[in-house]
C-alpha cells in the first residue's frame, strides 16, 4: 500500500532571486519502505522534506499521505497531523535543552494531552527498547552526538508515526555513532515496518535503505533498489553519484572519506 504519493510537486521560492527548487516531482513510497534521498548540495532535498513535512507549502502539485492531502487541513488540524502522523529527525537533533531525555521523548505526548500514566509507560518501554534508559535524567548538553540523535529518533517514534522524515540524521556524527543511528532506523523499519524517508549525502548511510532516489536540479534523476547484495547496492550508489557530478565533499562525510 502506498503511504505517500507525490504528484507533480513543484516548489518555487520568491525573494530577490526567484528559484525553481522542485520541478514537478513524482514518486511513491510504500508503507514499510526505507527510502534514502540523495543529490548535490542545493538540489532541493531539504525543501522536499519540508514540503512533505507540511512545514512549507508546495507551489503547485500535491501529495497524499495515507490517502489524504494535508493541504485540505486547517492550521490546527495540520499541527495535530504533523505531531501524530509524522516523525521528524534533524541533523542537529533539535532537542530542548531545559528538558531531560525522558521529557524530550515525552514531549509529543504531552502536547497531545496524552494520559500521563499511559504516556510514562510508553516512554519507559521505548527507552528500554532503544537502550536509552540510563540516559533518562540527562539533559541534551550532557549527551554525545550519537546519543542525542538516538533520543531524537525516540521522540520521533513515540507516536508511532506513519512516516519518519530524517534530514541528514548522521551528518554530524562520526562513523561509529552514524552506524548506531542507522542500525536503529533499520531495526525500526525491519521489526516495526516504520516507513522512513531519509536525506543523506553519505553513500554508506544510503546503503542501509531499500531504495535510493536521486534528485538533481529539482528533478528526479535516477533511482536504485537494493537487490540481493548490499555491497553491490553500495557500489551502484557510488556509480550514480559519480554520474551526478558535484563536488566530492557534497557526498562524503569527512570521517568516511
Ligand atoms: N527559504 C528559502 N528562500 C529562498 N531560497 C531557498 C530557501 N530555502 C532554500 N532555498 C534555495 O533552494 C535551493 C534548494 O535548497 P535545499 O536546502 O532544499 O537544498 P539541499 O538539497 O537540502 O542542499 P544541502 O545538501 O546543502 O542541504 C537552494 O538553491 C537554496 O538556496
Ligand atoms: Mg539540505
Amino acid at each position: 500500500m502506498a503511504i505517500l504519493q507525490v504528484q507533480q510537486l513543484t516548489k518555487n521560492y520568491g525573494g530577490s532571486v526567484p528559484v525553481e527548487v522542485l520541478k514537478k516531482i513524482d514518486f511513491t513510497v510504500e508503507s514499510g519502505e526505507f527510502v534514502a534521498i540523495m543529490g548535490p548540495s542545493g538540489s532541493g532535498k531539504t525543501t522536499l522534506l519540508n514540503v512533505l513535512g507540511t512545514l512549507d507549502a508546495p507551489t503547485s502539485g500535491h501529495f497524499l499521505l495515507n490517502g489524504t492531502d494535508p493541504q485540505n487541513y486547517t492550521k490546527e488540524q495540520l499541527a495535530a497531523f504533523r505531531r501524530q502522523e509524522l516523525g521528524f529527525v534533524f541533523q542537529n537533533y533539535n532537542l530542548l535543552a531545559p528538558l531531560t531525555v525522558k521529557e524530550n521523548i515525552l514531549l509529543p505526548l504531552t502536547l497531545d494531552r496524552y494520559d500521563l500514566a499511559a504516556a510514562e509507560e510508553k516512554v519507559t518501554a521505548l527507552m528500554t527498547e532503544l537502550g536509552l534508559s540510563a540516559l533518562a535524567a540527562k539533559r541534551s548538553y550532557e549527551l554525545s552526538g550519537g546519543q542525542a540523535q538516538r533520543v531524537s529518533i525516540a521522540r520521533a517514534l513515540i507516536h508511532e508515526p506513519r512516516l519518519i522524515l530524517a534530514d541528514e540524521p548522521t551528518g554530524n556524527l562520526d562513523s561509529k555513532a552514524a552506524g548506531d543511528v542507522l542500525e536503529l532506523l533499520a531495526q525500526q523499519n525491519k521489526n516495526k515496518q516504520a516507513t522512513i524517508l531519509m536525506v543523506t549525502h553519505d553513500p554508506i548511510s544510503a546503503s542501509y535503505a531499500q531504495r535510493v532516489i536521486f534528485i538533481k536540479d529539482g528533478l528526479l534523476y535516477n533511482e536504485l533498489y537494493l537487490g540481493a547484495d548490499r555491497r553491490e547496492f553500495y557500489q551502484n550508489i557510488l556509480t550514480v553519484l559519480s554520474q551526478l557530478g558535484g563536488r566530492r565533499h557534497d557526498f562524503t562525510q569527512p570521517h568516511l572519506a
